[in-house]
């Protein structure tokens, strides 16, 4: 059969940008704050279905490279989310055979939080049930340029022609190397766009935008999004 006859029964790599905890934590009369902290236990909801399921990668967009531009006290917190996420989870992780990993800019985090992070993806590396790939101080247009800067230095170098630059090499540069696109993106939160997230990684993702806000994404509503996807016919650009 041809290959591109057989439908895929699940994605492997759902992608995530968790948006809404601001809004949420409006709705509710409370500080941003909280709505970054109800948020945290979608993370925990989302991360046990698609381990459970069989999905073998799942990025959450957790910070990006432009969030560094918001008032001090709620990087603060959202830093501090993120440290008690890995104080809580890597022993839950490592138990149910989630690797973690981390994509961005790891060198603007506090050399503390960088420290635990990057613990927690060695104690957790042999994991084999999922990936949990974490997108912190992340923005695609910095991966690309990041990727653009190593191949450079490689042909000043020698190690490479330019005429040698294709998809495959670009790929493998990425922070994502190893990894597979994206077969699904979902943004919660009502917002249409993309935010500067896997820009290059996303070209043949199913996009899914939906209007709850992250802190009320529901397993339900995860397992709808697949249902649909299921039903989708990607073509890749060709005739079926
Ligand atoms: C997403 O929620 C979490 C991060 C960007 C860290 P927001 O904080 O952007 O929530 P809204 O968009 O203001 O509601
Ligand atoms: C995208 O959400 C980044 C994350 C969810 C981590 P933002 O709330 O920062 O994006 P914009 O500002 O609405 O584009
Ligand atoms: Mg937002």
């Amino acid at each position: 059969m041809d290959e591109f006859d057989i439908k895929p029964l699940l994605p492997r790599h759902i992608a995530m940008i968790m948006d809404g905890n601001g809004r949420w934590a409006e709705q509710h009369g409370k500080l941003r704050v909280k709505g970054h902290e109800a948020g945290a236990q979608t993370v925990d909801k989302m991360v046990s279905l698609c381990a459970e399921i069989g999905i073998e990668v799942l990025t959450l967009y957790a910070f990006s490279s432009e969030n560094w531009e918001r008032p001090a006290l709620e990087v603060a917190a959202l830093m501090r989310l993120l440290r008690h996420y890995l104080k809580r989870e890597t022993k839950r992780l490592m138990e149910q055979g989630i690797r973690l990993r981390a994509i961005g800019r790891l060198d603007r985090l506090d050399p503390k939080v960088r420290k635990e992070l990057e613990d927690a993806c060695k104690k957790t590396a042999a994991g084999k049930t999922m990936t949990l790939n974490l997108a912190i101080s992340y923005g695609g247009r910095d991966e690309i340029c990041d990727a653009v800067q190593t191949i450079c230095r490689r042909v000043q170098a020698g190690e490479l022609k330019c005429d040698t630059i294709d998809d495959k090499l670009m790929t493998s540069h990425l922070d994502t190397a190893g990894l597979p696109d994206p077969d699904i993106m979902i943004r919660t939160g009502g917002e249409y766009r993309i935010s500067n997230f896997l820009l290059w990684q996303l070209a043949y993702a199913e996009l899914y935008f939906s209007d709850t806000l992250w802190p009320d994404f529901s397993k339900d509503e995860l397992l709808q999004i697949i249902n649909d996807f299921q039903q989708r016919e990607r073509r890749f650009g060709r005739v079926l």
